[in-house]
């Protein structure tokens, strides 16, 4: 076999809907040495990454850990760790991602009870309301607060509100919201919450930080059956998160330390700060390009500000627009999913992304190659 050459990406300007960009300092944090994942530093690394997950996470949860694995591994730990064959389970369905809850928690032998609501559009709380008045004896009801799939913002106070004081959990994906719009954990009644690292925490993807609450935990203790992933399942990731720091599975500790440096940054310049950024640049975005006669595909009171999904009039194919945007311009932008297809664009500005000097940068490129 011929010698194989070194991979060596292509330097992107990641503005899609993820992965974000990454700070050198995060790049830099990854490529530092091996240590074994029963090394005191490593349970000294997960012990800060825990004490700051609570702080982005808004949580005195104890159970505050970054699974191994993305996004989806958060959402299958929720799923698989609180629903049990035979649970009635409402989920709302308004995009790819709550449609994936609901196909995890129909595999984990739950009766599904979807509420099913167009795409752009939230799951009305009232909706929420009366499937729980339906099935009072539901284990848990799961929404995604930041719909990837269509750039819509679900509200969740009002729904946390109406569960806190019940037998039923509250499940959030915050994969796309956490460290870019607010999220809070307590304050909100969530009792259950995934992530993952590559959206606005500006991290590679690799991980997923997930949240539990004490009403999760009980639930957890009172199973009836054994969680049906060995990998995912709590009371074995606990083993090396939790105090008694012990082998579970080979964490992958260099992701832990990227994961690290990034939540210092987030810290450094402040989780509001943060949300204040990405809610600056989304809006400016969201102007610009409307300038430009994209239609945006969410109304004004339910769109994210950081991911933002669009139609370009007639005349513009919008899916060459973005092949050439990305080999002329080396910029990356999504086609759309599912139902809106290939038609629309998803624009992410976010973590590192959500900079002004980015929405000009990619205006301009947009602008000289409708020109052209
Ligand atoms: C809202 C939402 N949930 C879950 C996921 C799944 O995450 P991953 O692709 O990291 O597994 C995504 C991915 O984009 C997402 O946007």
């Amino acid at each position: 076999m011929q010698p194989v050459p070194a991979a060596v990406p292509p330097e992107r300007l990641l503005l899609g809907p993820g992965p974000s960009p990454v700070h050198p300092r995060v790049l830099e944090a990854l490529a530092r040495g091996v240590v074994g994942h029963l090394d005191p530093f490593a349970f000294e690394v997960a012990d800060q990454v825990a004490g700051m997950l609570r702080t982005v996470f808004r949580t005195d949860n104890a159970l505050t850990y970054a699974v191994s694995g993305t996004g989806s591994a958060g959402m299958e730990t929720a799923v698989l760790n609180l629903v049990e064959p035979g649970d009635t389970v409402v989920v709302g369905v308004n995009g790819v991602f709550g449609a994936r809850v609901a196909d995890m928690a129909g595999r984990a032998g739950a009766e599904v009870v979807p509420i099913e609501e167009p795409w752009g559009r939230p799951i009305p709380p009232e909706r929420v309301e009366s499937a729980v008045r339906a099935h009072p004896d539901a284990k848990l009801v799961a929404l995604v607060h930041a719909e990837t799939s269509t750039g819509v913002l679900q509200p969740l106070e009002e729904i946390g509100g109406l569960l806190r004081d019940t037998d039923t959990l509250f499940v959030v994906d915050v994969v796309t919201s956490l460290g870019g719009v607010p999220v809070e954990t307590d304050a909100w009644g969530i009792d259950a919450a995934y992530a993952c690292t590559q959206k606005c925490l500006s991290v590679p993807p690799g991980l997923a930080p997930i949240t539990f609450s004490r009403k999760a935990e009980a639930a957890m203790a009172a199973r009836r059956t054994t969680v049906r992933s060995w990998y995912l399942d709590l009371a074995g990731v606990r083993r090396w998160w939790g105090p008694e720091h012990s082998y579970h599975h080979s964490m992958p500790v260099n992701a832990l330390v990227g994961l690290h440096e990034g939540l210092r940054l987030v810290l450094e310049e402040g989780v509001e700060t943060r949300w204040a950024r990405h809610a600056e640049v989304g809006r400016l975005f969201q102007e610009h390009v409307q300038d430009r006669d994209a239609a945006l595909l969410v109304g004004p009171d339910d769109r994210l500000p950081h991911l933002t999904s669009l139609a370009w009039p007639d005349g513009v194919d919008a899916a060459k627009l973005r092949r050439r945007l990305l080999e002329t311009h080396d910029i990356e932008v999504a086609g759309g999913l599912g139902e809106h297809g290939d038609r629309t664009w998803r624009v992410g500005f976010m973590g590192e992304g959500a900079r002004h000097e980015l929405v000009d940068r990619l205006l301009d490129a947009v602008d000289e190659l409708l020109e052209g």
